[in-house]
């Protein structure tokens, strides 16, 4: 009998799958459908400070100086957020009504003040776990590669002093020093990290001559930086490692597994595919474990990881060198 379960952020999960956070986790109707197809567990759309933010900017810069209109502020900061976050806040709690899969929420805040807010709202909403979808773009010439570091940290703490359900950091590989960070976060009060967010970018469009905004769904061969990165840190962190970004294919899973993740989290091909896509991963993802006399995912999981690897060089290589100097 092959058993698919895995504990992730110590839940109990049917399968390593989850259907990562996007707009297609923003409905109870999708939600549902999401567990219909079998996913192990669901990471709710993030609810932005940001955007909450914006949607209000024109009225904002109506205003004038921003003293003059404490008034606004105040109807900002109470009305308006409160009206979103309530809308979140259903979402959770008719999610934990009707689903019997774990519920993660996801959030996105500006101020540290915000990050704790949020995260307890939606703790007593009854989500199972926060993911922190955390980004802090390395742009700012003013501050060091510590400072930035340090915004984590101090998040993740002033988070994780304020609720009681596990959490867990979704982060980019924008570190100068991704290892040191991915270990150290790890050793933090987080339970899991989610490898790697995957990040608009703009584009050109050189006729009109204009930025304009492409690829914002993975390609099927995206997965390679976070199947190297996991297979490097998996048995020397403290915390689950879930694979995220470019995972379109029962076999990407595999592989992710192979080199140590606990789970993977799945979303281009979900819209490219539909909600089936995560059936055919499970049930494939099965077959694959009795070709190969597995009965659990313990049985491999990490087979491959650098940790238990005898060719280091296969991890750490990333100069081409003599060794494809000979390539066609
Ligand atoms: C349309 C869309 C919306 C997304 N929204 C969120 C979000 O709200 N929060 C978040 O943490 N990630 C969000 N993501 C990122 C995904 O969760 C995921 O990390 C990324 O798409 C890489 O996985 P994939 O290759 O399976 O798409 C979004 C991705 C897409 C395509």
């Amino acid at each position: 009998m092959t058993n698919l379960n895995v504990k992730y952020l110590g839940l109990d999960l049917k399968n390593p799958i989850i259907a990562g956070s996007s707009g297609l986790t923003n409905s109870i109707e999708n939600l549902k459908a999401i567990e219909g197809a079998g996913a192990g567990a669901v990471v709710l759309k993030s609810i932005f400070e940001e955007e909450i933010y914006l949607e209000f900017a024109h009225e904002f810069s109506k205003l004038g100086p921003m003293d003059n209109n404490l008034e606004f502020l105040d109807y900002y900061d109470y009305q308006i957020k409160k009206d979103n976050l309530k809308r979140y806040l259903t979402l959770i709690k008719e999610a934990k009504k009707e689903l019997s899969i774990p519920v993660i929420a996801s959030i996105n805040c500006l101020t540290a003040h915000e990050w704790g807010f949020f995260a307890k709202k939606a703790e007593d909403a009854g989500a199972d776990a926060l993911e922190l979808n955390m980004f802090i773009l390395p742009s700012n010439l003013s501050q060091t590669s510590q400072d930035n570091e340090s915004m984590y940290f101090d998040i993740v703490s002033r988070i994780t002093s304020k609720v009681k359900i596990p959490v867990s950091l979704k982060i980019s590989p924008y570190f100068s020093n991704l290892g040191g960070v991915i270990r150290d976060l790890s050793f933090s009060e987080i339970k899991g990290l989610v490898l790697f967010n995957k990040f608009y970018s703009p584009d050109i469009d050189i006729d009109k001559q204009e930025i304009v905004s492409t690829d914002i769904l993975s390609h099927n061969s995206d997965y390679k930086l976070t199947l190297r990165w996991i297979g490097m840190m998996a048995n020397r962190v403290n915390s689950d490692l879930s694979a995220s970004t470019g995972i379109h294919d029962w076999q990407t899973v595999v592989k992710m597994l192979l080199v140590g993740a606990t789970t993977v989290q799945v979303v281009s091909s979900l819209y490219q595919n539909g909600f089936s896509a995560l059936t055919g991963m499970i049930q494939n993802l099965e077959k694959w474990m009795e070709a190969n006399n597995y009965s659990s995912i313990a049985d491999f999981r990490g087979k491959l990881s650098m940790d238990n690897s005898t060719n280091l060089a296969e991890y750490e290589r990333v100069q081409f060198m003599r060794h494809f100097g000979e390539y066609k």
